[in-house]
């Protein structure tokens, strides 16, 4: 098996010039597939209050709901780091509730590290989760949990004013203590500057080529989510395609009666049945 990726490896990584390969996870089956292919870490996004539950935002979603999925993942994935996002009003009231419930996605979900979003203004209480020694992922540009201060999932960085803020939320982030900054919806040009500008990896998503990483939503680059498909997506696989074509395939051999066939069908002895016929 390959070694272990770790907060370490991250740093490594970044040294190196050696692009990392995240991807979101919020099931065992995906988490193994993922893991197995080779992505460096997976991350059980606050996403799959989209992808998963059928939501409009990532606003609802639980720490149990987080809990539930990480436990799941973490059992799937035998290399990849694995990094469960916060949720929403999770870190936000106090200092003590954020360091409290890091530490239910560690201890209950098994996460390795986790995320949450916001710059200066939880500086702070990085620093507190940190110093419980629990690593913490930071996450600015487009938040998706602040949607509704933003007006809409919106690109952010685009003015000298905003895009100030985010380099200063990134320096205040690394100066807190986090092992990784994820940089979602900016400017490539701004990212290059945070990338260069902060000694710890960026993990980019819809922020261009100069990240020292890349993120996806799985459902997203897979062709499984198609409410709504952001400009920054790739889709590497159609499986909704795939997926509609084996479940049509299947209502015809049920219509068609040739499945299941013998190789499907359990069998018993001849004379176990005509005792039953009796
Ligand atoms: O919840 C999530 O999937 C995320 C990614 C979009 C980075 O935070």
């Amino acid at each position: 098996m390959n070694k272990k990726f770790t907060v370490k490896s991250f740093q490594k990584a970044k040294d190196d010039k050696r692009p990392i390969s995240m991807l979101t996870a919020y099931d065992y089956s995906m988490a193994k597939i993922l893991d197995s292919a080779g992505a460096d870490a997976l991350l059980v996004g606050d996403s799959l209050g989209m992808v998963v539950q059928g939501h409009d935002s990532t606003i609802s979603v639980t720490m149990d709901d987080m809990i539930y999925h990480a436990k799941a993942v973490t059992r799937g994935a035998k290399r990849a780091l694995v990094i469960v996002d916060m949720p929403f009003m999770s870190y936000h009231v106090s200092v003590t509730d954020a360091v409290s419930n890091a530490g239910r996605l560690m201890k209950e979900g098994g996460a390795h590290a986790i995320k949450l979003e916001g710059g200066v203004e939880f500086a702070e209480t990085i620093r507190q989760i940190v110093r419980a020694q629990i690593p913490v992922m930071g996450h600015i540009g487009m938040t998706p949990q602040s949607v509704h201060m933003f007006g809409g999932f919106k690109v952010q960085g685009k003015s000298l004013l905003q895009a100030q803020q985010i380099i200063d939320d990134a320096k205040a982030l690394e100066e807190a203590g986090v092992f990784a900054i994820t940089l979602e919806c900016v400017p490539e040009e701004l990212s290059k500057i945070i990338t260069e500008t902060v000694n710890v990896p960026t993990i980019g998503i819809g922020a261009g080529k100069y990240c020292d990483g890349q993120v996806l939503v799985s459902n997203d680059m897979l062709g499984m989510y198609s409410d709504f498909v952001p400009k920054f997506v790739k889709q590497f696989a159609h499986l909704s395609t795939d997926i509609e074509g084996a479940v049509k395939t299947y209502i015809k051999e049920l219509a068609d009666n040739s499945f299941p066939e013998k190789k499907h069908t359990f069998t018993i002895d001849d004379e176990v049945i005509s005792n039953l016929n009796k």
